[in-house]
């Protein structure tokens, strides 16, 4: 089949597929949506699904799968050893990927444990552009360090430089001197998901190779978003413009020994992932262990009907038309986020659009959460859901010491193949509506906050006016 779009003119904005299946949402009226607000403790992530009008709160196995999808999930075989599906799912990664040895998991931090618990030892130190929070979270579950290595680029939201994502080699070489050693891997995450989905440059991967080798350290990427990325490979780095976003993929995935993947993100799935490697040893241990944690080592932990549609889906994600428009779904929304006056990490990157929260705020310091009121406002003008939250990374500076850093961000993420343009207009009049109304927004007070994962299931209550 013909890649759609790459040889008529097409408009990256024009939707490359017509609307077979839909599903019925709801705006509830203002009060309700108020009254929702108070039972939901003034967090976004205890508000239902159904009271909700548009859900940005994330990318990640909100995907609309296409009919193909579904066509292939009915004629799977639902066999526990090497099914069928699982052949097909382990051949279309080694196609997109080309990586040999592919072992399946339920979704990205499934992934993750496995890597770590075979890979990080107690004082280990694993070194990424930026990790996603519960990549971090494992590596400090095997009692690791993981450090961020982003470049200061993403501080600066003003300030456009195409890979925001990328390494800050100055910074990778002083913690290779440092913690060489006791470096298992080094990972990099591709579009780096909490560096505003910004990507990576393939020079960025290749400079970062080289000083990998240096001290003999193996990469990995964390490949949730890896076509986004290769997709702004083609678009913002000399001499990828003529290259197919297979070619791009695979150059890129060269340099490493292997990936792991939620596929809920750029495979087009709503559950599934893998890791997938080079050296067949090393997946032999994966596999040891994905037998106790996910299930056999030919379907862990999803139905093989799983298997089939992440199969059709990962094709599907490198479609050029496919990306185009995703990105380009972005933008729109971003520029018009700007037009109204909102600050936001440029260039746009991949999974959505993310705003600067302190600057919707200015007269909030975090203590009064920030971040909270712009969760309730942004649902209270118009029932949608985008997630804001404080941002820490662990990082070191150009002689290697330790600091930390914090920032305030909210990310309005954009499922795959769900929302229409209308909706994102919708999207933008809700957000002048919030900017208008901001200044009036006191704050919040913390009432509860649990330990592990606080950020999401802390609850509040409005500073009274
Ligand atoms: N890596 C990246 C870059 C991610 O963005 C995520 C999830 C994971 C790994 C973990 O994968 O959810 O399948 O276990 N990100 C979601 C998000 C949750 O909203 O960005 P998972």
């Amino acid at each position: 089949m013909r890649e759609h779009g790459q040889e008529s003119q097409f408009d990256g904005l024009v939707e490359p597929y017509r609307i077979k299946v839909v599903e019925r949402i709801e705006l509830l009226p203002r009060k309700e949506r108020e009254e929702v607000l108070e039972r939901a403790f003034h967090s976004v992530t205890y508000i239902d699904s159904a009271d909700v009008f548009i859900d940005l709160a994330t990318d990640s196995g909100t995907t609309a799968m296409s009919d193909q999808q579904w066509a292939s999930m009915m004629i799977a075989d639902e066999a526990y050893v090497r099914s069928r599906s699982f052949t097909r799912f382990e051949k279309a990664i080694q196609d997109v990927v080309g990586y040999p040895h592919v072992v399946p998991t339920h979704q990205g931090r499934a992934a993750e444990n496995i890597v770590c618990e075979v890979l990080v030892k107690p004082d280990d130190v694993v070194l990424s552009n930026t990790h996603f929070d519960t990549a971090r979270a494992h590596v400090e579950h095997k009692r690791g360090l993981a450090l961020d290595l982003v470049g200061d680029a993403l501080w600066d939201f003003d300030k456009e430089a195409p890979f925001k994502g990328n390494f800050d080699l100055a910074k990778l070489e002083a913690a290779l001197d440092r913690f060489g050693r006791n470096v298992p891997f080094i990972s990099i995450t591709i579009t780096n998901n909490m560096a505003c989905s910004s990507p990576v440059s393939m020079e960025n991967i290749r400079e970062t190779k080289r000083l990998a080798d240096k001290h003999g350290v193996p990469i990995l990427f964390d490949a949730s978003r890896f076509a986004e990325n290769a997709y702004f490979i083609k678009q913002r780095e000399a001499g990828y413009a003529d290259k197919s976003i297979a070619d791009i993929v695979h150059e890129m995935f060269s340099y490493g020994e292997g990936c792991w993947m939620s596929a809920k993100k750029d495979a087009n799935v709503n559950i599934g992932g893998f890791i997938a490697v080079k050296n067949e040893d090393l997946s032999r241990r994966f596999q040891e262990r994905l037998v106790l944690y996910e299930g056999f080592p030919t379907y862990g932990g999803l139905a093989r009907r799983d298997l089939e549609a992440v199969a059709v889906g990962i094709r599907e994600g490198i479609e050029e038309s496919h990306l185009r428009q995703r990105t380009h779904q972005v933008a729109y929304l971003g520029a018009k986020f700007e037009e109204l006056g909102i600050r936001c990490s440029k260039p746009f990157g991949g999974s959505g659009v993310f705003i600067d929260v302190k600057d919707l705020y200015p007269h909030l310091s975090a203590d009064l959460f920030p971040d909270v009121a712009m969760g309730c406002d942004v649902y209270r003008e118009g029932g949608v859901r985008a997630a804001a939250f404080p941002f820490s990374i662990k990082t070191v500076d150009e002689k290697g010491e330790l600091l930390s850093r914090q920032f305030h961000f909210a990310r309005f993420a954009l499922p795959r193949r769900v929302y229409t343009q209308s909706h994102l207009d919708y999207v933008v009049r809700t957000m002048a509506k919030v900017k208008a109304s901001a200044a009036q927004n006191r704050g919040y007070r913390c009432t509860y906050r649990p330990e592990v994962l606080g950020h999401f299931f802390s609850k509040f209550e409005p500073i009274a006016g």
